[in-house]
Parts: structure tokens; C-alpha cells; sequence
């Protein structure tokens, strides 16, 4: 038993770790996890209730958060935190559940795709098993539904399914009575994703019609053609959504364009980061972190967080694609090119997107 001196040193010490510290989690979380995954407070804990095999490379992951966790909108992601050898590891997944079954139940979704050489993907399919704790943290992402029901198309790629199952159990519990048509293409019937929620919304749901569409099933691979888009009723007047691998998004949205459609009826959510054409031969320079007092060089078009990293630096990230913000930074002075957009920075103080931007002369960063 301690003493009454040694309990008040110990109180002491543990107001001083409380109040003297920036983040106390920081300091506290490593304790508890041993003790009790789910009370750290550096992230949202998330338990893993069941792991269901989709496809043969697709899983789907049923996580419990912990009670403090803000939920999401249907069609957003999330950042997944998982230590692998000791080491965090931070990825953005989209959620495949609709929000109202986190209201409802408190459990939500993720459906993954093993990746080639995914170092994340691969360890939740190969190592992540039920009862383990996994952390949650921001959800974000403007692929949202319309707020009034109008006409939609969506058109979905093999594991681009899964933010737009979340939209579409969320329409379909809510009556979304304007007609909703998806075209899902795979490579396979074996490829299918979800294939009995789909059904089982077409059953349940008169709005909803459902074109799967397996592009390697016949003599010649079939793509997304005008034959689809001729064949959806009003096609002119619906809000399109597009989610999928880079080839589909852009063979679709150079359709729609062709039929009229407004890039601000069109709304697109993508798996690998869509490069503008840069003139490589101007990039790359002297790049600074200045709280780390590094400085580097680097050549071509390379990203800063590549850079960063090949300096053995670890600046935060989560998608690697400009969409979650995580590797948001100050730039103190020098010029980036945006390689989603190709723009080009000014050159003074700005935050910037560290996955996304690529030096263009000396750059100086708060990292
Ligand atoms: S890591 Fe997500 S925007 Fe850069």
C-alpha cells in the first residue's frame, strides 16, 4: 500500500504530466493502450466486431467506435490509424455503411481492396482480426447526396462501390423517390462488391435501378459506352456521381460533358490522385524544414511529403491524394506546383497540401 507522502507524490507527478504538457494524450496514451485499447484519447478507438470476405481481395471490416465519435455523412471518409511493427500508420478509406446504421447500432463499415504492395490494406486482409482496436479520425468529403431529391446517375468501378453504397442504403432508408440509377462496372461477376445489399436494394427500393456490368465476360472487354448512358431515362437532367479507377472517370465525364452535362452536376471521388501535365524539367529545388533543420534537394516532380519522408522525416498524412488535408503545412516563402491542378503557388506564406505540392525553385516549410 503507498503512504500517504508517496500518494501525494504520486498525485504530484501525475498533475505535472496533466498540466504540463501540450497533449497529455500524448504522453498517457501508450500507457493505457496496454491496459485498455479502447480509452485512448490521442484518436477514436474502434473495436473490430467481423471481418466478411467480399471478393477473393475485398474484405469488409464492422467497427464499434468508441461513443465520442462525430459520425459522417453518406459518401465521406475517414482516416484509419493502425501500428504495424510498432510504427502508426495513417489511410483514408471511404465508409460503406449508411450514417444511420452508426445512429442506429453504433457500428459502421469499411470495405477494403488489398492493394499491390498496400503495406496498410495488405496487413488489415492478412493480420486484423475481431476484438482488435484500430483508431478513427476525421471524416471528411464533399461526394455527398443532393439535399432534394433530384434525378441521379451513379457509375462505380470495381472497389469504387463503396461510398456510394453508403449514399444509396441512406436514399433508400430516407424514400428517395426521384429516380436512381447505377451503373457498376467490374471486371468479373466474381469482382461483385455487395452483391446482395445491391439486390436487396432493388427489391426494396421502386426509385432504384441496378446495371452490373462485368467488362471481361464476353469476347472483347466492355467499357462504359454511349449504349449505357443512352439506355439511363432523362439522362440530361440527373446529378451524376462517379467513383472508380482514374481510366472510368475520365471516360465518363468526357460522355456526360458530351451530352451536356455541367461539371457542377458531376461529382467525382478518386482512388489515386489525378496528375495535371507538369513541365518536370522546372521542378524541384532547395527544400527547407525549418523545425527540423533539414534541408534537401530534390529533382522533378516529387512531392514535398515524398521528399519529407525520403529525409527520414515524418510529416502526418492520410490519403496521399489531396482530399483529407492531414498533410496540411505552412509554406513560409517559395514557390509549389499543385499537381492535381497544375496552379502554381505564390510565393510567400500559405498552408498547402504536402502530398499534392510540388517544389518549383527553393521552398522553405514550417515541418
Ligand atoms: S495526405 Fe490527404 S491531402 Fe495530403
Amino acid at each position: 500500500m503507498l503512504s500517504k507522502l508517496e500518494n501525494s507524490t504520486t498525485l504530484r507527478w501525475l498533475g505535472k504530466q496533466l498540466f504540463n504538457r501540450e497533449d497529455p494524450a500524448a504522453f498517457f496514451d501508450p500507457l493505457l493502450a496496454p491496459l485498455d485499447p479502447m480509452l485512448v484519447r490521442q484518436y477514436v478507438p474502434a473495436r473490430v466486431e467481423r471481418i466478411e470476405a467480399e471478393t477473393a481481395d475485398t474484405k469488409t471490416f464492422t467497427l464499434k467506435p468508441a461513443a465520442r465519435w462525430g459520425g459522417f455523412r453518406a459518401g465521406q471518409h475517414v482516416t484509419v490509424s493502425i501500428d504495424i511493427d510498432g510504427r502508426r500508420h495513417n489511410r483514408t478509406f471511404s465508409l460503406s455503411c449508411s450514417p444511420l446504421r452508426w445512429q442506429k447500432e453504433g457500428l459502421v463499415t469499411l470495405t477494403i481492396k488489398r492493394l499491390p504492395g498496400g503495406l496498410v490494406t495488405n496487413w488489415m486482409h492478412d493480420h486484423l482480426e475481431p476484438g482488435a482496436v484500430i483508431g478513427l479520425g476525421e471524416t471528411f468529403g464533399e461526394f455527398l447526396i443532393p439535399g432534394q431529391p433530384e434525378p441521379v446517375l451513379f457509375i462505380a468501378g470495381g472497389s469504387g462501390i463503396t461510398p456510394i453504397l453508403s449514399q444509396l442504403e441512406t436514399m433508400a432508408a430516407e424514400q428517395y423517390h426521384a429516380p436512381v440509377t447505377l451503373l457498376y462496372f467490374v471486371r468479373t461477376q466474381a469482382d461483385i462488391i455487395a452483391a446482395q445489399r445491391l439486390h436487396t436494394l432493388r427489391q426494396g427500393w421502386p426509385a432504384f435501378s441496378l446495371s452490373i456490368l462485368a467488362t471481361e465476360t464476353g469476347a472483347a472487354p466492355r467499357f462504359l459506352n454511349d449504349d449505357h448512358l443512352d439506355a439511363v431515362p432523362g439522362l440530361r437532367a440527373r446529378r451524376c456521381y462517379l467513383c472508380g479507377p482514374g481510366g472510368l472517370m475520365e471516360l465518363a465525364t468526357d460522355l456526360l460533358h458530351q451530352r451536356g452535362i455541367a461539371d457542377d452536376h458531376i461529382h467525382c471521388t478518386f482512388f489515386a490522385a489525378p496528375k495535371a501535365a507538369l513541365a518536370g524539367d522546372s521542378l524541384g529545388g532547395e527544400v527547407r524544414f525549418s523545425r527540423s533543420d533539414v534541408t534537401v534537394t530534390a529533382e522533378g516532380e516529387v512531392s514535398l511529403l515524398d521528399i519529407a519522408e525520403a529525409a527520414s522525416l515524418s510529416p502526418r498524412y492520410g490519403c496521399r491524394m489531396g482530399i483529407c488535408h492531414q498533410c496540411s503545412c505552412t509554406k513560409t516563402s517559395g514557390t509549389v506546383i499543385n499537381r492535381l491542378t497544375g496552379k502554381t503557388s505564390g510565393p510567400g506564406e500559405e498552408k498547402i497540401q504536402l502530398c499534392v505540392s510540388v517544389p518549383k525553385g527553393p521552398v522553405n516549410l514550417e515541418l
